[in-house]
């Protein structure tokens, strides 16, 4: 694998690679007491982030760490870029200084995609840690590693991503995933909250939550991205909560074996039910445990693995 910017990247089988090379770390690493390989022994990771996070920035972070790579971290505020360096100049200085692997957040979508032209005569790799309302591709990687652990595959399955599609990167990078891996995909949302040329993503699009319930084995609820609606919300938080907020009711018109997803940071009460987010039916914390895998897996097969990209 040369750069991972979006999940379009991956075919069936570069994405089941970095799964199973996630999941055999993971076994690997189960019950160690230290939690360390030499595999990246000599390479240097940076992380930019010039948008908040706590889960992709730390698990990143850990996974390079676990993996023996030196892993700086870079943001936007404790950086040259504070005083007006261009992303450009910002990062051929960390290759120039060293970094094998940038992992860049961005609040502008393709953010990423201009790194990966401005570092392509440099040996530095680029990983997509989130650019605007784009694409996440690790994140859709760590939800397809649960619901494979979860649900036993996901060939055939049918998954439900509810709620603000329109400022979601992660929903879009799954529906690219989902569908590569044989699943079948629901969005649902209110009119309001869905992107202009969904149409062309190969997927169904509802407005009401409780029909679709009865028939998911997984239902993966979205934050509502407040902070990117700078004319306002609408439907109201309020009606937002009652017409696709995961309550316990609807918890109960799942199937039992069905499972329940949420990328966090979550809003509860908002999109989710404390109870809902806190029962066994959820994956959330198994989401991020995964995300520490799924990240050595790509780390690994960027800098230590074979070419494996489509
Ligand atoms: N899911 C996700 O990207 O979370 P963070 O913003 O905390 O990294």
């Amino acid at each position: 694998m040369r750069h991972l910017l979006s999940t379009e990247d991956l075919d069936a089988d570069a994405a089941t690679a970095v799964l199973d090379t996630a999941d055999s770390l993971k076994q690997t690493l189960l019950g160690r007491e230290v939690r360390k390989l030499p595999t990246l022994r000599g390479r240097t990771v940076v992380t930019m982030f010039y948008e908040n996070s706590t889960r992709t920035r730390v698990s990143f972070e850990v996974a390079g760490k676990w993996m023996s790579a030196d892993v700086i971290n870079v943001s936007a505020s404790g950086s040259s870029a504070g005083k007006g360096e261009s992303l450009r100049d910002t990062a051929l200085t960390l290759s120039a200084a060293g970094a094998d692997c940038v992992i860049v957040r961005h609040p502008a979508s393709g953010a990423p995609h201009r790194l990966r032209g401005w570092l392509a005569d440099t040996g530095t790799q680029v990983v997509n840690a989130g650019d605007g309302t784009h694409e996440h591709p690790t994140q859709a990687l760590l939800d397809a590693a649960t619901l494979r652990e979860r649900l036993g595959g996901l060939s055939g399955i049918r998954v439900g991503i509810v709620g603000d599609l329109l400022h979601s990167r992660v929903a879009r990078s799954n529906v690219h995933l989902l569908r590569t891996l044989g699943a079948e995909v629901v969005l649902v949302a209110p009119p309001t909250l869905v992107p202009a040329g969904v149409q062309h993503w190969g997927v169904e699009v509802r407005h009401e939550l409780d029909p679709e319930l009865p028939g998911l084995d997984a239902v993966m609820m979205l934050r509502v991205q407040a902070e990117r609606m700078h004319g306002g919300f609408f439907p109201s938080a309020r009606e937002y909560s009652i017409a696709y907020g995961l309550t316990e009711r609807r918890l109960a018109r799942l199937p039992e074996h069905a499972v329940v997803l949420h990328p966090g940071p979550m809003l509860r009460g908002m999109e989710i039910a404390p109870a809902v987010a806190d029962s066994p039916r959820a994956a959330i914390t198994q989401q991020v445990e995964n995300g520490v895998h799924v990240r050595m897996a790509v780390l690994y097969h960027l800098l230590a693995g074979e070419e494996i990209a489509a």
